[in-house]
């Protein structure tokens, strides 16, 4: 099975090129840009035409969307960049997979919950209430999939971490080994994600996939097409996810300090709980997912080893 893979210099698709690995399938890298030393197709995914013609070149069978406006302040004051990556390039995916009959496995966010007050795990019919542009443009790309009527599947993640570009861990390690003193809020909670342990979950879905068509010899009729919930096991804030970075890390000189939202005057409201319920993807895919502590110690010693 040929699967097109865009956004792959960012946090999942570098993780998606380890897992692609282990796999009789065929796999094609794509992103913007070249980076040295990494196989990758120049692939702008707001560019309709070049998408059809990769897809049809390449005979691509599904498409995994790791591309994405992923700037959460940034988004606010930049909507129409924001909107035109993270709903118009997926819908554009969506429309060439539905013209070859194709799959398209979809990336979204927790981000598109935390304008209603709540504080139970959030399930995929729950309705999306976004806080802010990122979270906003996100809903309106599954909205437009969706609304493709291409065969899909989309995961809704949080949190995401890796050992490839920038992210909270990085960050945390160099500012708990640098710093004295620092304040993490702990009013926000949600699930840290290990973006490895989602590129397994989607090799295990396109797995399922592939199984289904060949006992239908059809593209036609995915029967676990829908919306799904991915992260790590567990719930923090954080302060706590910090806590955590620092001791597995060995960073114990800096005083980590808990702290309210307010104190870090941001241009976007963040939920404050956006943990996600994964009993449908756990049932449907048999998954077993890693807990988050466990995960986040195996990110930090691959980080700590390169
Ligand atoms: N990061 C998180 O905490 C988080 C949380 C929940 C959900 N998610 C979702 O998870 C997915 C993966 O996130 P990530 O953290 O791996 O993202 P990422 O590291 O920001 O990677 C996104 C990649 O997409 C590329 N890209 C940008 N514009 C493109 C275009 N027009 N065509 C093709 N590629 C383009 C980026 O290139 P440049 O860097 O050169 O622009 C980058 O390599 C996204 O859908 C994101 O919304 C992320």
């Amino acid at each position: 099975m040929n699967i097109l893979v865009t956004g792959a210099n960012g946090q999942l698709g570098n993780e998606m090129r380890i897992v692609s690995k282990s796999s009789t399938d065929h796999y094609i890298f794509t992103d913007v840009v070249e980076v040295e030393g990494q196989e990758t197709i120049i692939l702008d995914i707001t560019d309709l035409d070049a998408i059809r013609s990769m897809v049809k070149a390449q005979d691509v069978k599904v498409i995994v969307n790791c591309a994405a406006y992923t700037n959460v302040d940034a988004a606010e004051s930049n909507q129409e960049l924001a909107e035109k990556l993270n709903a118009t390039a997926p819908q554009n995916l969506a429309v060439v997979m539905k013209e070859v009959g194709g799959l398209l496995v979809h990336i979204s966010t927790d981000y598109v919950f935390g304008g209603d007050p709540y504080n139970t795990p959030c399930r995929e019919d729950q309705k999306g209430t976004p806080t802010g542009v990122y979270g906003l443009t996100k809903l309106h790309g599954e909205q437009n999939i969706i609304n493709s009527g291409c065969e899909y599947v989309i995961l809704r993640t949080a949190w995401l971490y890796s050992e490839f570009g920038k992210n909270f861990v990085k960050t945390m390690l160099n500012l708990t080994a640098t710093k004295p003193q620092l304040k993490v809020v702990f009013d926000q909670a949600g699930t840290p994600t290990y973006a490895y342990d989602l590129a397994k979950a989607i090799a295990v879905i396109l797995e399922d996939y592939k199984d289904t068509l060949t006992a239908q010899r059809s593209t036609l009729n995915y029967p676990h097409k829908g919306i799904y919930h991915f992260s790590n096991e567990g719930v923090c804030s954080w302060y706590d996810f910090t806590k955590m970075i620092a001791e597995y890390s060995g960073q114990t000189s800096c005083d980590i300090q808990p702290c309210h939202s307010n104190e870090f005057p941001s241009p976007v409201t963040r939920p404050a709980y956006s943990v996600l319920d994964k009993t449908k993807i756990k049932k449907t895919f048999s998954l077993n997912i890693p807990y988050w502590t466990d995960s986040l110690k195996k990110c930090i010693n691959n980080i700590k080893s390169i």
